[in-house]
Protein backbone atom coordinates (compact mmCIF):
# COMPACT_ATOMS: atom_id res chain seq x y z
CA UNK A 1 0.00 0.00 0.00
CA UNK A 2 1.63 3.54 -0.95
CA UNK A 3 2.11 5.54 2.00
CA UNK A 4 2.52 9.41 2.23
CA UNK A 5 6.31 10.29 3.98
CA UNK A 6 6.05 10.70 7.19
CA UNK A 7 7.61 12.53 10.19
CA UNK A 8 7.20 12.75 13.94
CA UNK A 9 9.43 15.28 15.76
CA UNK A 10 9.68 19.25 15.11
CA UNK A 11 13.30 18.55 13.78
CA UNK A 12 12.31 16.21 10.75
CA UNK A 13 9.40 18.47 9.77
CA UNK A 14 11.70 21.96 9.77
CA UNK A 15 14.50 20.26 7.61
CA UNK A 16 12.08 18.84 4.79
CA UNK A 17 10.26 22.65 4.88
CA UNK A 18 13.54 24.14 5.23
CA UNK A 19 14.51 21.95 2.07
CA UNK A 20 11.68 23.04 -0.18
CA UNK A 21 11.84 26.20 0.97
CA UNK A 22 15.78 26.61 0.04
CA UNK A 23 14.49 25.09 -3.66
CA UNK A 24 12.07 28.47 -3.67
CA UNK A 25 8.68 26.04 -3.06
CA UNK A 26 6.00 27.68 -1.65
CA UNK A 27 4.79 25.83 1.36
CA UNK A 28 1.37 24.65 2.90
CA UNK A 29 -0.21 22.78 6.04
CA UNK A 30 -3.28 21.12 6.56
CA UNK A 31 -4.00 20.68 9.94
CA UNK A 32 -6.66 17.32 11.19
CA UNK A 33 -6.80 15.40 13.99
CA UNK A 34 -6.57 12.69 11.51
CA UNK A 35 -9.93 9.88 10.75
CA UNK A 36 -9.35 11.66 7.05
CA UNK A 37 -12.36 11.96 4.99
CA UNK A 38 -13.05 13.58 1.70
CA UNK A 39 -13.78 16.90 3.89
CA UNK A 40 -10.18 16.80 4.94
CA UNK A 41 -9.13 15.33 1.43
CA UNK A 42 -10.17 18.80 -0.35
CA UNK A 43 -8.46 20.61 2.40
CA UNK A 44 -5.39 19.11 0.72
CA UNK A 45 -6.58 19.56 -2.67
CA UNK A 46 -7.37 23.29 -1.86
CA UNK A 47 -4.03 23.39 -0.57
CA UNK A 48 -2.00 22.11 -3.20
CA UNK A 49 -3.64 24.77 -5.25
CA UNK A 50 -1.59 26.95 -3.30
CA UNK A 51 1.61 25.90 -3.05
CA UNK A 52 4.13 23.65 -3.82
CA UNK A 53 4.32 21.41 -1.07
CA UNK A 54 1.50 19.90 1.24
CA UNK A 55 2.00 19.18 4.95
CA UNK A 56 -0.72 17.30 6.53
CA UNK A 57 -0.70 17.20 10.31
CA UNK A 58 -1.92 14.77 12.18
CA UNK A 59 -2.18 14.92 15.88
CA UNK A 60 -5.37 13.84 17.82
CA UNK A 61 -5.20 17.59 20.36
CA UNK A 62 -6.00 16.62 24.00
CA UNK A 63 -5.87 20.12 25.22
CA UNK A 64 -9.05 21.21 23.29
CA UNK A 65 -11.15 18.28 24.76
CA UNK A 66 -12.73 18.60 28.14
CA UNK A 67 -12.74 15.97 30.54
CA UNK A 68 -16.40 14.62 29.36
CA UNK A 69 -15.53 14.94 25.76
CA UNK A 70 -14.47 12.37 23.15
CA UNK A 71 -10.85 12.25 23.59
CA UNK A 72 -10.11 8.94 24.28
CA UNK A 73 -12.56 7.08 21.74
CA UNK A 74 -11.50 10.23 18.74
CA UNK A 75 -10.99 7.46 15.76
CA UNK A 76 -7.35 6.97 15.30
CA UNK A 77 -7.18 5.61 11.78
CA UNK A 78 -3.13 6.47 11.04
CA UNK A 79 -2.35 3.59 8.78
CA UNK A 80 -5.45 4.66 6.92
CA UNK A 81 -4.89 8.22 6.59
CA UNK A 82 -1.20 7.87 5.33
CA UNK A 83 -2.81 5.70 2.62
CA UNK A 84 -5.43 8.43 1.86
CA UNK A 85 -2.96 11.14 1.54
CA UNK A 86 -0.07 9.02 -0.70
CA UNK A 87 -0.26 11.24 -4.17
CA UNK A 88 -2.26 13.81 -2.35
CA UNK A 89 0.42 15.76 0.12
CA UNK A 90 4.09 15.91 0.38
CA UNK A 91 4.42 14.87 4.10
CA UNK A 92 2.52 13.94 6.92
CA UNK A 93 3.55 15.42 10.42
CA UNK A 94 2.69 12.86 13.20
CA UNK A 95 3.58 13.96 16.64
CA UNK A 96 3.41 12.44 19.44
CA UNK A 97 2.18 13.78 22.63
CA UNK A 98 5.49 14.30 24.50
CA UNK A 99 7.00 16.12 20.90
CA UNK A 100 4.09 18.32 21.19
CA UNK A 101 3.81 18.55 25.30
CA UNK A 102 6.87 18.25 25.89
CA UNK A 103 7.11 17.97 30.56
CA UNK A 104 6.84 21.17 31.12
CA UNK A 105 5.01 22.82 29.28
CA UNK A 106 3.09 25.58 30.47
CA UNK A 107 2.05 28.01 28.02
CA UNK A 108 -1.72 28.70 26.41
CA UNK A 109 -2.79 30.77 24.53
CA UNK A 110 -5.56 33.52 25.22
CA UNK A 111 -8.21 34.69 23.43
CA UNK A 112 -10.90 37.07 22.99
CA UNK A 113 -12.58 37.91 19.90
CA UNK A 114 -14.21 35.64 17.62
CA UNK A 115 -13.34 33.33 20.32
CA UNK A 116 -16.10 34.76 22.86
CA UNK A 117 -18.98 35.44 20.87
CA UNK A 118 -21.13 32.66 22.98
CA UNK A 119 -21.04 29.87 20.31
CA UNK A 120 -18.99 27.23 20.51
CA UNK A 121 -16.95 28.48 23.52
CA UNK A 122 -20.58 29.06 25.64
CA UNK A 123 -20.63 25.25 25.41
CA UNK A 124 -17.52 24.41 25.47
CA UNK A 125 -15.30 26.73 27.20
CA UNK A 126 -11.54 25.32 27.30
CA UNK A 127 -12.06 24.47 23.40
CA UNK A 128 -10.24 26.93 21.75
CA UNK A 129 -7.80 27.68 24.03
CA UNK A 130 -6.68 24.22 23.28
CA UNK A 131 -7.20 25.06 19.51
CA UNK A 132 -5.18 28.03 19.57
CA UNK A 133 -2.01 26.86 20.91
CA UNK A 134 -1.50 23.49 19.46
CA UNK A 135 -2.12 25.43 16.03
CA UNK A 136 0.12 28.09 16.89
CA UNK A 137 2.68 25.50 17.52
CA UNK A 138 1.91 23.71 14.59
CA UNK A 139 2.31 27.15 12.18
CA UNK A 140 5.55 28.03 14.17
CA UNK A 141 6.94 24.23 13.52
CA UNK A 142 5.90 24.23 10.36
CA UNK A 143 6.51 27.91 9.15
CA UNK A 144 4.22 27.62 6.44
CA UNK A 145 3.24 30.43 3.80
CA UNK A 146 -0.35 29.37 3.46
CA UNK A 147 -2.26 27.18 6.29
CA UNK A 148 -5.93 25.25 5.09
CA UNK A 149 -8.78 25.22 7.42
CA UNK A 150 -12.14 23.59 6.56
CA UNK A 151 -15.45 26.27 6.71
CA UNK A 152 -17.16 23.57 8.70
CA UNK A 153 -15.32 24.51 11.87
CA UNK A 154 -16.62 28.21 11.36
CA UNK A 155 -15.42 29.79 14.68
CA UNK A 156 -12.20 27.82 14.83
CA UNK A 157 -11.39 29.53 11.26
CA UNK A 158 -11.92 32.95 12.56
CA UNK A 159 -10.50 32.29 16.09
CA UNK A 160 -7.42 30.98 13.90
CA UNK A 161 -7.39 33.95 11.42
CA UNK A 162 -7.38 36.31 14.24
CA UNK A 163 -4.75 34.64 16.23
CA UNK A 164 -2.31 35.03 13.09
CA UNK A 165 -3.33 38.63 12.77
CA UNK A 166 -2.62 39.28 16.69
CA UNK A 167 0.44 37.46 17.14
CA UNK A 168 2.16 38.65 13.51
CA UNK A 169 2.72 34.54 12.34
CA UNK A 170 3.22 34.89 9.06
CA UNK A 171 1.11 32.24 7.51
CA UNK A 172 -2.03 33.20 5.37
CA UNK A 173 -5.31 31.50 6.76
CA UNK A 174 -7.35 30.26 4.28
CA UNK A 175 -10.82 28.78 4.48
CA UNK A 176 -12.33 26.12 2.19
CA UNK A 177 -15.60 25.17 1.57
CA UNK A 178 -17.21 22.40 3.70
CA UNK A 179 -18.03 19.05 2.14
CA UNK A 180 -21.33 17.41 2.51
CA UNK A 181 -22.76 13.88 1.77
CA UNK A 182 -25.43 13.71 -1.39
CA UNK A 183 -28.10 14.45 1.56
CA UNK A 184 -26.37 17.44 2.66
CA UNK A 185 -24.75 16.02 5.90
CA UNK A 186 -21.84 18.06 6.73
CA UNK A 187 -18.57 15.34 6.68
CA UNK A 188 -17.31 14.93 9.82
CA UNK A 189 -15.58 12.57 11.99
CA UNK A 190 -17.71 12.31 14.28
CA UNK A 191 -20.94 11.55 11.59
CA UNK A 192 -19.04 7.83 12.70
CA UNK A 193 -21.25 7.98 15.80
CA UNK A 194 -24.42 8.32 14.87
CA UNK A 195 -26.69 5.27 14.81
CA UNK A 196 -28.57 4.33 11.61
CA UNK A 197 -31.58 5.99 12.91
CA UNK A 198 -29.84 9.30 13.79
CA UNK A 199 -27.73 9.07 10.70
CA UNK A 200 -31.38 9.60 9.12
CA UNK A 201 -32.02 12.31 10.78
CA UNK A 202 -29.09 14.50 11.14
CA UNK A 203 -29.69 16.30 7.35
CA UNK A 204 -32.50 18.25 8.99
CA UNK A 205 -29.44 20.14 10.46
CA UNK A 206 -28.37 21.33 6.80
CA UNK A 207 -31.98 21.37 5.96
CA UNK A 208 -32.65 24.09 8.59
CA UNK A 209 -29.97 26.22 7.97
CA UNK A 210 -31.18 26.43 4.48
CA UNK A 211 -34.96 26.81 5.35
CA UNK A 212 -34.01 29.87 7.23
CA UNK A 213 -31.46 31.40 5.20
CA UNK A 214 -34.27 31.69 2.74
CA UNK A 215 -36.98 32.89 4.95
CA UNK A 216 -34.11 35.88 6.09
CA UNK A 217 -32.94 36.34 2.49
CA UNK A 218 -37.26 37.24 1.94
CA UNK A 219 -37.06 39.71 4.61
CA UNK A 220 -38.56 37.50 7.58
CA UNK A 221 -37.55 38.83 11.18
CA UNK A 222 -34.67 36.75 12.53
CA UNK A 223 -35.82 36.29 15.76
CA UNK A 224 -38.86 34.51 14.52
CA UNK A 225 -36.58 32.78 11.79
CA UNK A 226 -34.56 31.65 14.57
CA UNK A 227 -37.73 30.57 16.59
CA UNK A 228 -38.96 28.54 13.99
CA UNK A 229 -35.46 26.72 13.44
CA UNK A 230 -34.66 25.83 16.86
CA UNK A 231 -38.59 24.75 17.08
CA UNK A 232 -38.23 22.63 13.65
CA UNK A 233 -35.02 20.89 15.08
CA UNK A 234 -36.28 20.16 18.48
CA UNK A 235 -39.26 18.61 16.89
CA UNK A 236 -36.89 16.36 14.76
CA UNK A 237 -35.42 15.75 17.79
CA UNK A 238 -32.42 17.51 17.80
CA UNK A 239 -31.21 18.93 21.96
CA UNK A 240 -30.42 22.18 20.09
CA UNK A 241 -27.03 23.69 21.89
CA UNK A 242 -27.11 27.36 19.61
CA UNK A 243 -28.90 28.28 16.21
CA UNK A 244 -27.83 31.94 16.22
CA UNK A 245 -27.39 34.74 13.09
CA UNK A 246 -23.96 36.60 12.73
CA UNK A 247 -21.86 38.60 11.36
CA UNK A 248 -19.66 36.72 9.43
CA UNK A 249 -16.38 38.33 10.05
CA UNK A 250 -16.44 39.31 14.17
CA UNK A 251 -19.33 36.55 14.34
CA UNK A 252 -20.96 39.20 16.42
CA UNK A 253 -24.76 38.63 17.02
CA UNK A 254 -26.66 40.75 14.32
CA UNK A 255 -30.65 40.95 13.56
CA UNK A 256 -30.64 40.99 9.77
CA UNK A 257 -28.58 41.00 6.82
CA UNK A 258 -27.09 44.36 6.13
CA UNK A 259 -23.60 42.87 6.12
CA UNK A 260 -22.09 39.60 5.45
CA UNK A 261 -23.32 37.11 7.40
CA UNK A 262 -23.77 33.36 8.85
CA UNK A 263 -26.30 30.88 10.24
CA UNK A 264 -24.53 28.72 12.93
CA UNK A 265 -25.83 25.94 14.44
CA UNK A 266 -25.13 22.73 17.49
CA UNK A 267 -27.15 20.65 17.85
CA UNK A 268 -26.96 17.02 19.95
CA UNK A 269 -28.67 13.68 18.48
CA UNK A 270 -28.22 11.65 20.72
CA UNK A 271 -24.58 11.53 22.17
CA UNK A 272 -23.35 12.92 19.20
CA UNK A 273 -22.89 16.84 18.79
CA UNK A 274 -22.85 17.87 15.40
CA UNK A 275 -22.55 21.59 14.10
CA UNK A 276 -22.76 22.69 11.01
CA UNK A 277 -23.17 26.69 8.99
CA UNK A 278 -23.77 28.99 6.16
CA UNK A 279 -23.39 31.56 4.89
CA UNK A 280 -27.04 34.02 4.18
O1 LIG B 1 -10.16 21.11 13.16
C1 LIG B 1 -9.41 20.27 13.70
O2 LIG B 1 -9.30 19.13 13.29
C2 LIG B 1 -8.61 20.69 14.91
O3 LIG B 1 -9.31 21.56 15.73
C3 LIG B 1 -7.22 21.28 14.55
C4 LIG B 1 -7.36 22.57 13.77
C5 LIG B 1 -6.43 20.28 13.74
C6 LIG B 1 -6.43 21.60 15.83
O4 LIG B 1 -6.22 20.46 16.59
Amino acid sequence: MDRVATVDTVRGLREAVASWRAAGKRVALVPTMGALHEGHLSLVDRARELADRVVVSIFVNPTQFAPNEDFSKYPRTLDEDCAKLAGRADLAYTPLLEEMYPAGFATTVSLAGPAAVGLEDAFRPTHFAGVATVVAKLLLQALPDVAVFGEKDYQQLKVVARMARDLDLTAEIVGAPTVREADGLALSSRNRYLSQEERALAPTLYRTLQDCAARLRAGEDAATVMAAGEAALATAGFAVDYLALRDAETLAPVSGLAAPARLLVAARLGVTRLIDNIAV
